[in-house]
C-alpha cells in the first residue's frame, strides 16, 4: 500500500520531496514539511550497520508516524549483506513507503569507510549493494548520488545507469562531486545526462530555492520530480509556493505571525519527543533559519542563541512582534 502511493506520486508528476538531512530531517520537521505541501519526506541517513548492532539511537531515527506518510527511509553503509539484514529486520514490516541508499554523503567519517560517496568510486560494491537490498526489499529501492567524486571524476550518467540494471527502482541527483561538498553552483545538466541514459524516474536535487528554480529545473532536464533539502530549512512554505505555483495560483510569502506560530508548534513538536532542555537545543538551528532575514533581528537572533525553555523563546519572539508592530505604525 505504502509503496503504491511512492508510485502514484510519480505517475502523476507530484513528486516534490523534502530531502534526507542529517540532523534536521526528524519527525517533527517531516510533519511540518508534508504539512506544507511536502508530497513525500526522507528521513535523515541511518547506519545499515549501526541497526545491525541495535544501537537505539539509530532504532529511534526510524520512529514515524501516519501523519507524515508518504515517508521514505534513508540507510548508509558498505556492507550489502548488513544491508540486507537492517531491511529484513527493520524495515520490511514498517511503514515507509520505499528505501534509499546514500551513496552520497562527502563526510569524511563516512566516506572513508567506503559509505556515501565513496561507492562512485567502487561500482562493482554499489551494484552489489542494490542487488542485495533488492533481493530482500519488499518496498521501491532508489539511489541519491551526486556529479561523480571530483572534477575529473564525474561518473553519474554511466553509474546511474548501473544502479538501474542492478535493480534501482530511482535515481536522485545532487549534481555536485564530493569534492564540492556544497560549494559552487549545482549542475543540472549532469541531470538531464542521467535522465536520458536511464529509463526509470530520476529525481532532480540541488539549489532549488523557490518556485522558479522549481520550475527551471524541471524543465531544464526532464526530471520525474524534484527534491529539496536547504531551501526548506527555516522555509517549509517553499513546498506550498512550489504547489500552487505549478497549480497557476498565486502564492505569498508567510507574515511574521505565521513563522512564529509555526516556530511554536515546531517546539511542541519536538518537546513532545525529548526533554524540553534537549529540544530547546535541537531547536536552536531552526531558531536561526526561520528568523533569517526578518527585519531587524539581529537582537532576537543573539537573544535566542541562549534560550533553554520553551517560554523564553516565545517570550523572546513576542516582544520582538510587539515591538515591529509598534515601531511601523
Ligand atoms: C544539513 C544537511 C544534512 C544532510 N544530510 C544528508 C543525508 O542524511 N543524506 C543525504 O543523502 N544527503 C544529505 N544532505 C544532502 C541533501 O540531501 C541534498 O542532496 C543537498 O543539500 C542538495 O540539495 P539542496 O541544494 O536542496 O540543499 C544533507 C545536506 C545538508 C545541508
Amino acid at each position: 500500500m505504502a509503496d503504491k502511493v511512492f508510485h502514484d506520486l510519480l505517475a502523476q508528476q507530484n513528486y516534490i520531496a523534502l530531502a534526507p538531512l542529517a540532523g534536521v530531517s526528524d519527525l517533527p520537521f517531516r510533519t511540518i514539511c508534508r504539512m506544507h505541501g511536502a508530497s513525500i519526506v526522507y528521513t535523515e541517513m541511518i547506519s545499515a550497520k549501526a541497526l545491525c548492532y541495535q544501537n537505539k539511537k539509530s532504532i529511534d531515527m526510524l520512529a514515524t508516524t501516519s501523519t507524515e506518510f508518504p515517508c521514505v527511509v534513508q540507510l548508509f553503509g558498505s556492507e550489502p549483506q548488513i544491508f540486507a539484514r537492517a531491511i529484513e529486520e527493520y524495515i520490511n514490516n514498517s511503514a515507509f513507503a520505499a528505501i534509499d541508499i546514500n551513496m552520497g554523503c562527502p563526510v569524511p567519517k563516512v566516506t572513508k569507510n567506503k559509505e556515501g560517496s565513496a561507492l562512485m568510486r567502487d561500482e562493482d560494491l554499489a551494484c552489489e549493494i542494490v542487488r542485495a537490498v533488492k533481493s530482500v526489499s519488499q518496498k521501491p529501492v532508489s539511489v541519491k548520488i551526486r556529479s561523480g567524486w571530483d572534477k575529473d571524476h564525474i561518473n553519474a550518467p554511466a553509474f546511474a545507469l548501473a544502479m538501474q540494471q542492478a535493480g534501482a527502482d530511482m535515481i536522485i541527483v545532487h549534481p555536485r562531486t564530493k569534492e564540492q561538498v556544497f560549494t559552487g553552483k549545482s549542475d543540472w545538466h549532469i541531470i538531464a545526462q542521467v535522465k536520458k541514459v536511464c529509463s526509470v524516474p530520476v529525481i532532480a536535487n540541488g539549489d532549488i530555492f523557490s518556485p522558479q528554480d522549481a520550475t527551471s529545473v524541471l524543465t531544464q532536464t526532464g526530471a520525474d520530480g524534484i527534491m529539496i533539502g536547504r531551501g526548506a530549512m527555516g522555509n517549509p512554505w517553499l513546498f506550498g509556493q512550489i504547489v500552487a505555483d505549478r497549480a497557476g495560483l498565486p502564492y505569498t510569502s508567510p507574515t511574521c505571525e505565521e513563522i512564529f506560530s509555526q516556530i511554536e508548534l515546531h517546539l511542541k513538536m519536538v518537546c513532545a519527543s525529548t526533554n524540553e532542555k534537549a529540544a530547546v537545543a535541537a531547536m536552536r538551528k531552526h531558531l536561526f533559519w526561520y528568523t533569517k532575514g526578518l527585519p531587524h533581528s539581529a537582537k532576537i537572533r543573539r537573544e535566542l542563541s541562549s534560550v533553554v525553555t520553551q517560554s523564553e523563546v516565545m517570550v523572546i519572539l513576542k516582544k520582538y512582534l510587539f515591538k515591529e508592530n509598534n515601531d511601523t505604525k
